[in-house]
């Protein structure tokens, strides 16, 4: 689970999110993994699937960040339900206050829910900020992978198990 610090009483609301929320989670995706892909395109599809559980933190003033995990089923020799981390981003102004920890411990919890016995995500390897996050998060790296994002940039696969499998 999250090792990371996650801010207990604040004004962060968590939430499912609803169709509403949509057009601005994909103008997020759109600009901040532009070097990845056409994450407006990728997401879009992750937003409608069913299998995803799409989460948003807000304050009062509007949405803060997303994230998305999903159920990916029967993994390794034991067939084990897994789960995947899609995506994960806060606003710029927002950041290092928790808001990201607390999607990350969120994601975990609807991880576990639907039976997952790990989260997996990939990040590009030139994401560094995004890696000390993802440590800072309980993660730990699992290989490099040279072919993964639409636009060649190089992933980094991390993972974490989760308790209770
Ligand atoms: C990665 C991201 C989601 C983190 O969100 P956040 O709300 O700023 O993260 P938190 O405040 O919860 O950070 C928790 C801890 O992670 C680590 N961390 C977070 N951002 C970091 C950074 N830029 N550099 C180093 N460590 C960082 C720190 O240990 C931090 O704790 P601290 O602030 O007490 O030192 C956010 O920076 C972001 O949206 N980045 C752009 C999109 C992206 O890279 N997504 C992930 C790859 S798919």
């Amino acid at each position: 689970m999250a090792t990371t610090r996650i801010p207990a009483a604040s004004m962060l609301d968590l939430r499912d999110a609803v169709a509403g929320d949509h057009p601005w989670i994909l103008a997020l995706a759109e600009v901040l993994f532009a070097d990845l892909g056409d994450y407006r395109e990728i997401l879009g599809d992750w937003l409608i699937t069913p299998r995803a559980e799409v989460l948003v933190a807000s304050d009062a003033a509007g949405p803060l960040g997303f994230a998305i995990v999903a159920p990916r089923p029967r993994i390794g020799f034991r067939r084990r339900v897994g789960a995947e981390l899609v995506a994960i981003a806060v606003i710029e102004r927002a950041r290092r206050n928790g808001v990201g920890a607390r999607l990350v411990h969120e994601a975990e919890r609807r991880a576990i829910r639907f039976g997952a016995c790990e989260i997996r995500l990939h990040t590009a390897q030139g994401n560094i900020a995004g890696q000390d996050f993802f440590t800072g998060c309980g993660f730990r790296p699992r290989r490099a992978l040279p072919i993964f994002y639409p636009s060649g940039v190089r992933a980094l696969e991390f993972c974490i198990a989760l308790p209770g499998r």
